[in-house]
């Protein structure tokens, strides 16, 4: 699948040359595909996050001291990217990406961070099981975030 047909500016040239393949190398790396009749519908990735990573330790700034005892110290899962063919969303596939991404990693939490402005991703998390934690600032140049976790 081209990465253009996932929808406009959601994955960017630099993810494909060098975010990706770093992520590749990371603890407990898993990626899947969906497919539906020939044809990729959509695809997932995660690994084991830990503070010293750039997407943490925004994190972690954001989450209380309780929070963090919670949700980054205790060995996690990161969900770092999901997306779903827009044709093809609306029919469980996101969900059944996330929950297959969850039986293959190793760790009883899972954390993952989405735009606070998009309604369907808020949705989409709330009706699996997600809980919203804080919003999280990653800079300049980054709209509003808010990261979630979930206890597997
Ligand atoms: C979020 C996303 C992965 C969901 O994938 P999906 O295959 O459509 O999700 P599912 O069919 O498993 O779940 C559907 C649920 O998601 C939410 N949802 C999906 N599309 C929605 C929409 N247009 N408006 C509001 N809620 C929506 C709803 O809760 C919906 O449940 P419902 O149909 O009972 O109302 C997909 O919309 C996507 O790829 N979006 C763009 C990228 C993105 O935002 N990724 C996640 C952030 S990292």
């Amino acid at each position: 699948m081209h990465r253009s047909a996932l929808g406009a500016g959601a994955l960017s040239d630099e993810w494909a040359a060098t975010r990706l393949p770093a992520h590749t190398t990371r603890d407990d790396f898993v990626f899947l595909i969906a497919r539906e009749g020939g044809e990729v519908a959509g695809f997932g990735y995660g690994y084991t996050g830990s503070s010293g990573q750039w997407w943490t330790d925004h994190v972690e700034r954001s989450l209380t001291s309780a929070q963090r005892a919670e949700w980054i110290e205790p060995p996690h899962f990161e969900i770092v990217e999901l997306h779903v063919r827009p044709s093809h969303q609306r029919r469980g596939i996101g969900s059944a990406l996330l929950a297959q991404l969850l039986t293959r990693q190793p760790h009883d939490r899972a954390l993952l961070s989405t735009q606070t402005g998009s309604r369907k991703a808020r949705s989409f998390y709330a009706k699996n099981g997600w809980n919203e934690l804080a919003s999280v600032d990653f800079g300049p140049g980054y709209p509003p975030y808010i990261v979630l976790g979930k206890r597997v």
